[in-house]
């Protein structure tokens, strides 16, 4: 009868995958298994710091609810988010940058008319945001789908809210046939993502703040484009320079310019300082339409 020791046990394991149907399957899970592996001897766990660890996990599990992803904040605080998307979405021929889609996304948000107001009756200093879907030779894309969040003007998102606020800061615009989009939201503010939950005490343990620096998110998409998930950073934000979960591209800061009261781009009077912002997306072809 076998038996197994701390050098023999992990070919072991990976043997076991020998008739595994799936290659990729197989490979993903053996390579799994030896990285895993290899972590328990680097640090010689202990038993207590392994029961810690599942300990953590059934906690983060449980924190998850329909409005919480704990899980998704793990793997964007421990940088695993950036790393897949970096793999996954080369930036090239200058086209729009991913960034993590965070713990806040929220499906089938209402469409909005072009130059709508996500944020009414959300608290922030009001911004109108312009631009252009462009393809990254220039041409502009009709009917492009910009589906956009963020928080409040004090970084909470309407699922942190109090209470069923429900959607809050958040709708969908298309762009016109000349491939134009505006639209008014607020000018978001830096926050600290949620510590309340397993992955706070593991901030806090590893001695990191929490913070992200202002930004506001999107899925930019099209009929025949890569779609793409990123956000507009504020320029001159705190933590720009130590975003908690390591999302910050340079290509994605925005500057906002500040206004005093009266007429906005939309053409409706404001009563209070607004900000403008201004930035085109470029979209890839999807590898599907590249190949046709
Ligand atoms: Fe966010």
């Amino acid at each position: 009868m076998p038996e197994f020791n701390e050098k023999t046990i992990t070919a072991a394991v990976i043997a076991r995958l020998a008739e595994c149907k799936d290659p990729r399957f197989q490979r993903v899970m053996s390579s799994l298994i030896t990285h895993l592996h290899d972590f328990v001897r680097d640090v010689n766990l202990t038993e207590q710091e392994w029961i810690n660890a599942l300990m953590f996990l059934t906690a983060t599990g449980k924190a998850c609810t329909d409005k919480r992803q704990e899980f998704i904040l793990l793997s964007d605080t421990l940088g695993v988010s950036v790393l897949v998307i970096s793999l996954n979405h080369p930036p090239e021929q200058g086209s729009l940058e991913s960034t993590v889609l965070g713990p806040f996304y929220w499906e089938n948000a209402p469409e909005f008319p072009l130059g709508g107001n996500l944020a009414a009756g959300v608290s922030g200093e009001p911004a109108f945001y312009s631009g252009r879907v462009l393809t990254t030779d220039g041409k502009p894309i009709a009917n492009a789908l910009l589906d956009i969040w963020s928080g409040d003007g004090d970084g909470t998102y309407d699922m942190q809210m109090a209470g069923d606020v429900g959607m809050k800061a958040r709708g969908k615009i298309r762009t016109d046939a000349q491939g134009r989009y505006w639209f008014r939201s607020i000018k978001p503010t830096y926050y600290p993502v949620p510590t309340d939950g397993p992955v706070g005490v593991m901030l806090r343990r590893m001695g990191r703040h929490p913070n992200r620096p202002g930004h506001i998110h999107m899925i930019v998409s099209a009929p025949g484009y890569e779609a793409v998930t990123t956000h507009l950073f504020v320029a001159n934000s705190e933590y720009l320079d130590s975003d908690a979960v390591f999302g910050m591209k340079e290509s994605l800061v925005t500057q906002f310019d500040k206004h005093p009261p009266g007429k906005a781009p939309t053409g409706e009077a404001v009563s209070e300082p607004f900000y403008t912002v201004q930035y085109d997306f470029r979209l890839r072809k999807s590898a599907a339409a590249a190949a046709a």
